[in-house]
């Protein structure tokens, strides 16, 4: 495990450890890559325009959206996937690494009344345990997501596994419909799918990838497509053909306790 900073001056951990490599911007808490060694391919999807400056939040890898999902405050998807964060902890036990991670919460009043925590469990597969620790002494309603994109050979080739139920379509005014099978992705595609299932497969000729899933309400399925990559300043016109985000997502809320915690987890074999 190492730090570095990119030539865009923002600090990278890297880890590679008999089992795996993987690589985290401080800016964000973001996971960049992640690439079992057993075969050596890469599971995530970086755009290859992502600003990784620091101005904005990273195109690509794992976003945490925190402490709310999509546009219910500003900014969109939280606060804590443009700020710094600081590792905790490490501990590297061969096959597998741990680090622990938490925001800085600079520009929130009253910041430390709210805890979260992200760890990550890096190994023959990759562990994300996003922990809210409600600290007021009121009670917390919360959201977010572990914001994943994945990388695919060709999104006309993909098939999702393991998704079933009711979903609400953002593209379409938020229409409740179901589930369809086969999941195949063919146009802009913005999903919340409202059952939470636990185990979700992306089936690709010759590759599949598993996602696991605990702590969530909702499953978030999104391909921005051609139109909309286009109006994105950090998405090639092209690139949505090789990603697909599913995300373990908090979407409709949940009510923290004082002094308890709840963690949202997300695992990639
Ligand atoms: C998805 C949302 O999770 O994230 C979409 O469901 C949104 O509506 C997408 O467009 C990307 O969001 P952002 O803020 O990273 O551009």
């Amino acid at each position: 495990v190492f730090q570095r900073i990119s030539d865009q001056g923002m600090p990278i951990i890297s880890v590679d450890n008999p089992q795996a490599s993987l690589e985290l911007s401080l800016f964000g808490g973001h996971v960049l890559s992640y690439m079992p060694k057993r075969d050596n391919r890469q599971r995530l999807w970086m755009s290859p325009k992502a600003v990784m400056d620091g101005s904005k939040a990273i195109r690509g890898g794992i976003p945490v959206c925190w402490p709310w999902f999509g546009a219910a405050a500003e900014p969109a998807h939280g606060f804590v996937r443009d700020q710094m964060w600081q590792v905790l902890r490490v501990d590297d036990d061969n096959d597998l690494t741990r680090i622990q991670l938490q925001p800085e919460f600079s520009h929130l009043a009253g910041g430390g009344q709210l805890e979260l925590m992200l760890e990550l469990l890096i190994g023959e597969q990759l562990t994300l345990n996003l922990v809210t620790h409600n600290r007021q002494s009121k009670s917390l309603r919360f959201g977010g997501a572990l914001h994943s994109y994945f990388r695919v050979k060709h999104i006309d080739q993909v098939v999702v596994d393991g998704l079933s139920g009711a979903y609400m379509d953002k593209v379409a005014n938020r229409l409740v419909e179901e589930t369809p099978s086969p999941y195949v992705i063919t146009q802009e595609t913005d999903r919340i799918q409202l059952n939470a299932v636990s185990d979700v497969h992306i089936r690709e000729a010759g590759q599949q990838t598993a996602i696991g899933f605990s702590g969530h309400d909702s499953i978030v399925v999104w391909n921005p497509w051609q139109d909309k990559s286009a109006q994105m300043g950090d998405m090639t016109t092209d690139g949505y053909q090789q990603m697909l985000c599913i995300e373990a997502a908090i979407t409709q809320g949940i009510e923290l306790a004082p002094g308890h915690s709840h963690t949202l987890t997300q695992i990639i074999r």
